[in-house]
């Protein structure tokens, strides 16, 4: 008995063991279909990818380039997170007609409403083609005669690759550029509104709860993509008519138990898994701290305005959540970083691989990498710094000086360049153009005297009174006169003249620094990842997220955030009550849902103890850009929408441990329940396809 126990016990330390990773959907059989399988999935390969016939992944769309989104219907109903699709709920919105506080349904495909720009892109085909971007590329070339060839030998694949002529293509690098894939694309241009939660659903518990443990959220809404007539992708029209997919995703009502097989299949965006300890070291302890440190500042100025004025808090939704959304997950990284002694931990690795580099005899090869390293990122460590207290500070968070910077840009245009002078106008207007929608130079002014110190003693924000750029009327008349005239002013104008020295200098000195960094460290890193894969073959291997269509794997499960205390992985709508804040602007229930849960009024979507799930946690490898990425069960079936991580685990970007990195997601039942019972859209719920795959 007590040998079966251990036996058992080491089995699933084997199952932990091996979860975490970010895997590419054409290459899942053999090692990866069969963890699926161990951990609960039916699913083979091929369900998830395929070329010949469709499969899951036709269903799956990369959201504006950088969250997920998912087809949950035949007729191109997609499925993102409210956070995803926030600026497009807010920029539809007014003080008079607020749908990021009402929320928005609409009642007919007429009422859907057009978003410019916004859109989806699906991948049709995904081929290696490692041998030929990396044709007669060799170690005796420059690193930029290296790239150079690469991004030749890439032009001339993409010119010749197999496509229809409304499919795009891209070759992007993996394993720090030792393997190269092609990924033909379909991309969808017209993409409409078709229902959000308001804000005290979609953001509930917004940044006091954002990448926190127990959550309540319920982080969705609905787009819909629209074709031309032969359904193929089309710019906005009245004449397109609603997609017919290739796949979408049924929808199962059956829920899930701790234990539940999980598959998230998403964008996810950026991920470093195998940096050495130096680098951890660096972010961790010089970068993170800094850019912290300026977010905390801007937001105490944002924050507090926005409680102000109803006009500022829309001005500001969009823009303070992203900003305050990377300012807590630094903190978290940063803690988790420390507490699962993860730089130690990366030394001991690097000792084993010395050790191992040196029996097989492969010194010359790479035994100077991790001295290498270290001095790499001890030369470049200022410019490393600088350069991120600039984009924060300059790019991030005071807007003045993003819009001198756009402006600079343009100066530049036309002083290098005279024929790049009309191409760079209109970029710099549309750019402008979406600064100043929303901008409030009152507000603005404040952020700059909080945040300015952070760079330089020179804060002298009596520019805000003097300058013209706080006035987009102005600017684009500016705009307007003769190229001449445009920079003469210009280079009068106050604002432009206190941040063109930073921008200078920034331009001239510290990017070019940066770069030289940049593509020294590239290098490294990818003669770093060679050696590792030759001298541990047995490890397991995923390339980092580069923004490319991934599938990760586990089970629902909770966690130990720390010394007794355990963290159940389901939370209920009860939850949603016990955290009610009566006109709190981040904890406020609408009365509907009050009312609903006070008469257990939960139509089908209740677990079996007459409960409704509100979200759930898995172990799940995820990152930013999986926001909205699909939770599927052991048969594709969809039981939730992914929209976050917990804060303990935030670090695995660079150091995934499956004892206490878990996935959020939104509970499908929940959805259903707010657009069904909420809502009363009946009409959308009539079009998806609800399964029990467990009842069957
Ligand atoms: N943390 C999640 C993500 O990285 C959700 C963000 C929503 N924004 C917020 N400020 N609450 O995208
Ligand atoms: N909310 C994130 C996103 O926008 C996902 C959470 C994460 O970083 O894992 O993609």
């Amino acid at each position: 008995m007590k040998i079966l126990k251990l036996l058992l016990l080491f089995i699933s330390l084997q199952l932990t063991a091996q979860q975490g990773g970010m895997w590419i959907p054409s290459l899942l059989q053999g090692m990866n279909e069969q963890e699926m399988q161990s951990l609960g999935s039916e699913l083979t390969a091929s369900d998830i990818y395929d070329i010949n016939q469709s499969s899951i992944k036709d269903a799956i769309g990369h959201f504006n380039g950088g969250c997920t989104s998912e087809i949950i219907s035949p007729k191109g109903l997609v499925l993102t997170n409210h956070h995803c699709g926030y600026s497009q709920i807010q920029s539809h919105s007014s003080l008079g007609n607020d749908l990021t506080k009402n929320g928005f349904w609409a009642q007919n495909f007429s009422e859907e409403l057009p978003n410019e720009g916004l859109f989806i892109e699906f991948i049709v085909r995904i081929e290696d083609v490692t041998t030929q971007v990396l044709q007669g590329v060799t170690d005796q070339l420059s690193e930029r005669g290296k790239q150079s060839l690469i991004d030749k030998n890439s032009a001339a694949i993409n010119k010749i690759a197999k496509r229809e002529d409304f499919q795009g293509s891209k070759i992007k690098a993996f394993y720090n550029g030792n393997q190269y894939f092609l990924f033909i694309t379909e991309r969808y241009e017209d993409i409409r509104l078709v229902g959000a939660p308001p804000v005290s659903i979609g953001k509930f518990g917004s940044d006091t709860d954002n990448w926190m443990w127990p959550r309540h959220t319920g982080d969705f809404s609905l787009f819909r993509i629209y074709a031309d007539k032969n359904n193929k992708p089309a710019k906005y029209s009245k004449e397109n008519v609603p997609y017919t997919p290739k796949h979408y995703l049924p929808i199962s009502l059956d829920g899930i138990s701790e234990d539940d097989f999980t598959l998230v299949f998403g964008f996810p965006g950026k991920t470093s898994e195998y940096l050495p300890a130096v680098a951890v070291e660096q972010i961790t302890q010089k970068v993170n701290p800094s850019n912290i440190e300026i977010r905390k500042a801007a937001l105490t100025v944002i924050d507090e305005a926005m409680k102000n004025d109803d006009e500022v808090r829309i001005q500001y939704a969009s823009k303070q959540a992203r900003i305050a959304n990377y300012w807590k997950k630094w903190i978290g990284e940063n803690q988790g970083i420390e507490k699962s002694n993860a730089i130690e931990k990366k030394r001991a690795f690097e000792a084993k691989f010395t050790n191992l580099i040196e029996e097989k005899g492969l010194t010359a090869p790479y035994g100077n990498i991790l001295s290498d390293f270290k001095t790499l990122y001890n030369t470049y460590e200022n410019t490393v710094v600088k350069r991120s207290n600039f984009m924060e500070v300059f790019l991030r968070n005071i807007e003045l000086m993003q819009i001198a910077l756009r402006l600079y840009q343009f100066e530049e245009a036309y002083t290098h360049d005279n024929s790049s002078y009309e191409k760079a106008k209109s970029v710099t207007i549309s750019k402008l153009s979406k600064v100043y929608k929303n901008f409030n130079p009152e507000v603005d002014k404040k952020v700059f005297e909080t945040v300015i110190p952070f760079y330089t003693v020179n804060v002298n924000s009596s520019i805000y009174s003097e300058t013209m750029l706080t006035s987009a009327s102005e600017v684009f008349k500016l705009l307007e006169e003769s190229p001449e005239k445009l920079i003469l002013q210009l280079n009068n104008d106050l604002a432009y003249k206190y941040a063109k020295p930073f921008i200078d200098e920034f331009i001239n000195t510290i990017n070019p620094e940066y770069q030289a960094f940049i593509s020294q460290k590239n290098a490294l890193q990818k003669k770093y990842m060679k050696a590792m894969m030759e001298v541990m073959p047995d490890e397991r291997y995923f390339p980092d997220a580069n923004s490319t269509l991934r599938v990760t794997y586990g089970k629902v499960k909770g966690y130990q955030p720390k010394d007794a205390v355990y963290y159940e992985p389901v939370s209920y709508l009860e939850g949603v009550l016990e955290k009610y804040v009566p006109d709190d602007y981040e904890f406020d229930v609408p009365q509907k849902l009050q009312d609903l849960y006070t008469a257990k009024d939960y139509g089908i979507y209740a677990d079996k103890n007459g409960k409704l799930p509100v979200c759930f946690l898995g172990t799940n490898h995820t990152t930013g850009g999986n926001s909205g990425s699909p939770a599927l069960d052991a048969q594709g079936n969809l039981i939730g929408l992914n929209f976050d991580r917990v804060w303990e685990g935030t670090m695995s970007d660079m150091n995934y441990d499956p004892e206490i990195c878990r996935n959020i997601m939104v509970d499908v039942r929940y959805i259903l329940f707010i657009i069904d019972k909420y809502a009363d859209a009946t009409h959308l719920i009539d079009e998806m396809k609800l399964v029990h795959p467990k009842t069957k």
